[in-house]
């Protein structure tokens, strides 16, 4: 049986989820595998009303009572400083020490590319962010606010365990998957403390994985290359702040936001967080245009983490045909609606299983 926490969010987290869990149950009904969905409202309303974004015990229960959490996507323009998100996704991510943010780059059909003459197999890494440490833990303050002589501080905080964990992790999956190569990205040219930590554990790292083609490139550099010739890549590491952007550009080289998957894991506890790259888009929130297929190919990744990797293949392959279709959503070239465009890949999922059964 598995267990899985979903809280759909915010904006069109809530329409996106509500695709990729149909799509979830109609994978998991082909493949016999029994699958328990549990709906969560954490999220921007319940924290105007009750000013609490994850309470007492939620993270616990979703770490103890369940194999998985699924999150749609958090934010609201009614909460600015995205206080309920920091309790909710950061918290989640550095309470239950997900360290690893894994983000496919995968081109499934080559129409969805914005770069001229890139075929499917030109993009196809991952990129593994640092996911619980960086500028994103929280550290500073601002002194004489609102004042001329107003200073703001916001620590960047690089770990020698943090760092070393991410970049053998990504060094580690790259043997495990038949990956050629591992880059690294830094800023280590001007950051010259944190980023230095990050260069001298790479090299470090680097000389127990002689298997694995390894090179380093500042991450302005990477995002120029990603462009030029992303088919040079098969996995790359950087930390937070830089995978944050990184993964967004690579999310258009794929076709956009609207297919861009990731998930937070930790692979020594098993602890796991499944969550499309993209935001709530709130332009878009209740008017059913947006894509599912990122929310979808999430749901890929998680069974893939739950140890059904046919299931995974089969929603990419549903996926991949329905793109083929033209059977998608407007930010695609198409014109269904986002519970439609889930919808089909259900459908096909359904109709390859009865297929396999003949
Ligand atoms: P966003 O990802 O929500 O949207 C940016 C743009 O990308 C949209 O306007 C839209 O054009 C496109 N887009 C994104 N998802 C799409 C989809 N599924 N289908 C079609 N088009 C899609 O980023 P943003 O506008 O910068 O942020 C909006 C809010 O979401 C903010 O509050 C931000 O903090 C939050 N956010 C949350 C997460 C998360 O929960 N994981 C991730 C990113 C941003
Ligand atoms: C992401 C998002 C989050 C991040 C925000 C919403 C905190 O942009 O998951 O990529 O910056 O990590
Ligand atoms: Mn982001």
């Amino acid at each position: 049986m598995a267990r899985i926490a979903v809280i759909p969010g915010d904006g069109i987290g809530i329409e996106v989820t509500e695709a990729a869990m149909q799509v979830a149950e109609a994978t998991a009904a082909a493949f016999g595998i029994p699958l328990e969905l549990e709906w969560f409202d954490y999220g921007a309303d319940a924290y105007l009303k009750t000013g609490v974004g994850l309470p007492d015990g939620a993270m616990e229960s979703l770490r103890d009572d369940f194999d998985a959490i699924y999150l749609g996507a958090l934010g609201d323009p009614r909460i600015p400083d995205m206080a309920h998100g920091k309790e909710i996704l950061l918290g989640l991510r550095f309470g239950l020490d997900l360290f690893v943010n894994h983000r496919p780059i995968k081109l499934l059909d080559e129409r969805l590319c914005p770069l001229k003459d890139r075929t499917v197999d030109d993009v196809d890494f991952v990129i593994f962010r640092e996911n619980t440490e960086g500028a994103y833990v929280g550290v500073g303050g601002i002194f004489k606010q609102g004042t001329d002589d107003e200073i703001a501080l916001q620590e960047d905080i690089n770990t020698r365990k943090g760092v070393e964990r991410i970049i053998r992790f990504a060094f580690e999956y790259a043997r495990e998957h038949g990956r050629k190569s591992v880059v690294m990205a830094d800023k280590s040219n001007v950051l010259r403390y944190g980023h230095d930590l990050w260069q001298r554990v790479f090299k470090e790292v680097r000389e127990e994985y002689t298997d694995i083609e390894s090179w380093h490139l500042f991450v302005d550099a990477l995002t120029m290359q990603m462009v030029k010739n992303p088919a040079q890549f098969d996995v790359i590491v950087t930390c937070n702040m830089f995978g944050d952007i990184v993964t967004d550009l690579g999310a258009q080289l794929q076709g956009g936001l609207g297919v861009a998957s990731s998930a937070n894991i930790n692979p020594h506890t098993g602890a796991s967080l499944f969550e499309p790259v993209h935001g709530s888009a709130p332009k878009y929130a209740g008017l059913g245009v947006a894509n599912p297929v990122a929310a979808i190919l999430t749901a890929q990744l998680m069974f893939e983490f739950l140890g059904h990797p046919a299931a995974g293949a089969a929603i990419e392959d549903a996926v991949r045909k329905a793109i083929g279709a033209g059977e998608v959503t407007r930010d695609l070239g198409g014109s269904l609606k986002t519970d439609a465009a889930g919808a089909v890949v259900a459908e096909r999922i359904q109709t390859a299983d009865s297929e396999e059964a003949e």
